[in-house]
């Protein structure tokens, strides 16, 4: 595991690019599947997470081409329907091939998701879903079997939370089923369920109501292909934002769809920093004091993300007062806090609730990565800390923010790679 040493404190200054969404490009290749033709997916971000869901799906049988943000995929000849363990085990999202998996060949096999540094995270909701999707579902030995067992007519699934990850796979899966009418209700309403039913939708799939909490899908007989633009990654693009004004700099992040970081722009708008967006897909962001303290509700989109909760109290542990900052999506979500505390930040958690006493000024010190965004937030943090800040078991951020090394030099940041 290598680590990112970072000096500070730096004036973030200058331009960074957005990349492609990868929460948007896993579901999609995972989507991808289903097609019967060649599906060409543009703006894909070069990222760990994107490597192994393509390592997926060349498992699967699928031909996959990936290069300078394009990736061509191709259906499989001879299609292989068990993905193995140690792919799984790396990334949660890539159970999503499940329903996909066995919609088109009948039977598939995949591997439960290994546990997760931010929290349980259960897979009940997928599952009852494609139970009501007409599959049987069993569980031996650490491996999911599903196996379409009756066709169904309508099915009405209402989840109890609004799940991303299950939102998208109930929405592949029933894609191709020929005849059958899904609902979705309390459907998550995250851009990337929007960019999914496009991408579903060009493939010659029937998806209405993406965006709001009530999804419809009419399967049909058969995916064709298709060529897709990504969208960019709302959260990477909120993480440079956060990180610019947390350095009390003054920079312009473009590429992103300041549509979709609303409730990102009004939290930091509340606490001081000037946000001007110069067209629609650039922004400058200016903060020139420590920021006032505000009261942060982290809930599914369209309010606050929980991939950004981690930056944000890093923002917050130097403003000039004591903010609040309630997570309600995963709800332990607060590894990251122990390690902040190295740094002098003053932070006190208790039943899903940070309560941040802003202090003046934090010091670089030695800190671990427990999860992506947590690596992200302890790379802020050594930005914005006196000294030097060596964060460590860093790899992980590699799976969601691409160049970030050199995305982060261009913005005047001191920051190196070391294995
Ligand atoms: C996705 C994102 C992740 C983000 C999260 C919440 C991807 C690849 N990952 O993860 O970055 O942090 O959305 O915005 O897009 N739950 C259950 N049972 C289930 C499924 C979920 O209880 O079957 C619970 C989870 O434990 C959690 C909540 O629902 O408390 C939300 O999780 P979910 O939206 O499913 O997250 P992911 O899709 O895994």
């Amino acid at each position: 595991m290598g680590k990112l040493i970072v000096e500070g404190p730096v004036r973030l200054t200058g331009s960074v690019r957005v990349s492609g969404s990868k929460n948007s490009a896993l579901p999609i290749l995972a989507a991808a599947l289903l097609c019967d033709e060649r599906v060409v997916l543009e703006n894909v971000p070069n990222l760990m997470d994107i490597h192994t869901m393509i390592e997926i799906l060349s498992a699967a049988g699928c031909r996959v081409f990936f290069e300078n943000g394009v990736a061509i995929i191709d259906p499989p000849t001879n299609p292989c329907t068990d993905i193995p363990y140690e792919l799984v085990r790396k990334m949660r999202a890539s159970f999503n091939v499940l329903g996909p998996l066995a919609a088109k060949f009948q039977k598939a096999s995949v591997s439960l998701p290994g546990g997760c540094s931010i929290g349980v995270r259960p897979v009940d909701y997928h599952l009852e879903g494609l139970q009501k999707l007409g599959f049987s579902i069993k569980i031996e030995h650490g491996i999911v079997t599903a196996e379409m067992e009756k066709k169904i007519d309508e099915a009405i699934i209402s989840l109890p939370f609004p799940s991303v990850g299950a939102t998208e796979h109930i929405m592949t899966t029933a894609a191709i089923l020929d005849g059958t009418h899904t609902v979705i209700e309390n459907a998550a309403m995250e851009p990337e369920i929007e960019d999914l039913a496009i991408f579903l939708n060009r493939a010659g799939c029937r998806v209405l109501g993406a965006g709001t909490k009530r999804i419809e899908v009419f399967g049909v007989k058969k995916a064709h292909g298709c060529i897709h633009k990504i969208i960019p990654d709302r959260i990477e693009a909120g993480t440079y934002i956060i990180a610019i004004a947390a350095t009390m700099g003054d920079a312009i992040v473009e590429g992103l769809d300041v549509s979709h970081l609303i409730s990102l722009f009004d939290v930091l708008k509340n606490s001081g920093v000037s946000l001007s967006q110069l067209d629609r897909d650039k922004v400058r962001v200016s903060m020139d004091r420590r920021p006032d303290p505000i009261k942060i509700q982290v809930t599914p989109y369209p309010g606050f993300p929980t991939d950004l909760q981690p930056q944000i109290i890093v923002f917050l542990s130097k403003a000039q007062g004591t903010s609040t900052v309630i997570e309600t999506v995963f709800k332990s979500r607060f590894q990251h806090v122990d390690e902040l505390r190295r740094f002098g930040a003053k932070i006190e958690v208790s039943d899903g609730t940070a309560i941040v006493y802003g202090v003046e000024r934090l010091s670089g010190a030695q800190v671990s990565a427990t999860d992506l965004r947590a690596a992200a937030a302890l790379v802020i943090a050594g930005l914005i800390a006196n000294g030097t800040t060596s964060v460590n078991e860093v790899d992980q951020i590699f799976r969601g923010y691409e160049d970030i090394v050199q995305k982060l030099s261009n913005l005047s940041a001191v920051i190196e790679y070391q294995k």
